[in-house]
């Protein structure tokens, strides 16, 4: 298994290039199940999990061909075509190790009428059901049946008849799923409580573009009026917002000025307003953000809350830069029960930290001190290369393919601005 060994200390100065976003890639590729014609996505992050998502289309039966990058992005270009799909099932193996396949479901269910899917288990930061998923598409008509941790979910008659469905908690990938069923629905169908994240807005842009009828796009309560089919589209994947929040992160705790090119300020409004309270100078143009900062951050009181609240996938990272704060910080985790398995690893690097239930109490100290550190999982693993970017010494962060699920080059992106950064693969 691949290392990352960090020598730490150098402030962090250039431009970085935002990616694709991986959590809307993740839910963009299969819209191409409901459609015969091609669909094509551009800016795609070359990620563990796009290709892994790839995979599980080809075997559905959809055609998938990367091309080069346009020079206008940073990511590949992706066509994938369902002319036919040849089977209606995503097994064990292949969900368990990409929750995101979950998110065939949807789109199966709109096409062909049917779908069985595994249960994808928990994982490191939580049990991550999918009761939600299952009532949404219930609502809209679907008939499920549970059995062998499979679900087998089918429409009466093929299609899905709609409905309504107010979800009791927000769940992205649940709206996701429901959003996908619903765009090929017999009637409408209405999503009330509805996550209205970008990646969100961006399936729903993708949606429209391939001929979908959906209102209310960006809010809580979605209104989408079923169509026969849908036509083929060539969609630009949104920058990664996350991406764009763990750079600025690192460059707060270590100092320095980086222009994160691509990054979306108006995607981020709570993630900067927790970074200039921390202290940091932002300044923000219609495609890129700046972000610098000398001498240590402030410590901040943060909750993680749904869009347009504070991002639960920004929590790890915020934490290890408020580890060298000059003042104490709360941080509350209210999305997932277990997203805290980066604190153990952060106090081995010297920071003080107290987590009592679901929130962590971050005592600033003046300095942390680089060692070997273990990745549990992708926001974890990138806390724990922020903290090596500002420890004194050597870091060096082992199981390193929780991080590359998520971050695209991330060597080179650091390296090219200063950091003492390499990769030691495993063979
Ligand atoms: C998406 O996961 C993201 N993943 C996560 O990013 C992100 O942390 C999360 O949304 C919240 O923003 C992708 O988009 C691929 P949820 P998802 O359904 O859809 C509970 C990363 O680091 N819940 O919004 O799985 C659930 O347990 C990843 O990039 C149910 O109870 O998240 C959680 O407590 C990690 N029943 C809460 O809702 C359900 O059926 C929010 O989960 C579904 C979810």
């Amino acid at each position: 298994m691949d290392q990352i060994v960090i020598r730490g200390g150098n402030p962090l100065n250039g431009s970085i290039t935002i990616s694709g976003a991986k959590n809307s890639a993740l839910t963009l590729l299969p819209c191409a199940l409901l459609t015969d014609e091609p669909l094509t996505l551009r800016n795609l992050p070359r990620l563990a999990d796009i290709d892994g998502f790839g995979h599980l289309l080809n075997m559905l039966g959809c055609s998938t061909t990367i091309e080069g990058s346009r020079p206008e992005d940073f990511g590949r270009v992706m066509t994938a075509r369902a002319t036919n799909v040849t089977s209606t099932m995503a097994p064990y193996d292949i969900v368990r190790k990409m929750r995101a396949s979950i998110l065939v479901l949807g789109p199966l269910l709109a096409r062909m009428g049917e779908a069985t899917v595994s249960l994808p288990g928990g994982c490191a930061i939580g049990n991550r059901p999918i009761d939600l998923h299952l009532k949404a598409l219930e609502a809209l008509g679907a008939e499920l049946e549970m059995a062998s941790g499979y679900v087998r979910a089918h429409g009466p008659g093929g299609r899905l008849p709609g409905g309504r469905f107010h979800f009791p908690v927000v769940s992205v990938g649940a709206t996701e799923n429901a959003i996908m069923a619903a765009v090929r629905a017999k009637g409408t169908c209405v999503l009330s409580n509805a996550a209205r994240e970008p990646e969100i807005v961006d399936l729903c842009n993708c949606l429209v573009a391939m001929g979908a009828h959906i209102d209310g796009i960006g809010s809580e309560t979605l209104t989408i009026e079923g169509v026969d089919r849908l036509h083929g589209a060539t969609y630009r994947v949104m920058p990664d917002r996350i991406e764009a929040g763990s750079y600025a992160c690192a460059v707060m705790a270590t100092g320095g000025s980086i222009d994160l090119i691509g990054a979306r300020a108006d995607e981020m409004t709570a993630t900067i307003d927790a970074l200039v309270e921390a202290g940091a100078s932002v300044e923000a143009t219609k495609n890129s953000i700046k972000v610098s900062h000398a001498g240590r951050p402030r410590g901040i009181t943060l909750s993680t809350a749904p869009y347009p609240g504070f991002a639960t996938d920004m929590q790890a990272q915020f934490m290890a830069m408020l580890a060298l704060a000059d003042g104490t910080s709360m941080l509350t985790e209210t999305i997932f029960e277990n997203r805290y398995m980066h604190v153990p690893e952060l106090a081995r690097m010297g920071a003080d930290i107290t987590v009592k239930g679901r929130s962590a109490v971050v005592r600033g100290v003046d300095g942390l001190v680089g060692a070997p550190v273990m990745a549990t999982d992708l926001r974890a693993s990138m806390s724990l290369i922020i903290a090596g970017l500002a420890a004194q010494g050597e870091t060096q962060v082992s199981r390193v393919y929780h991080l590359d699920r998520g971050y695209e080059r991330l060597e080179e992106k650091l390296a090219a601005v200063g950091a003492d950064i390499e990769r030691i693969s495993a063979g």
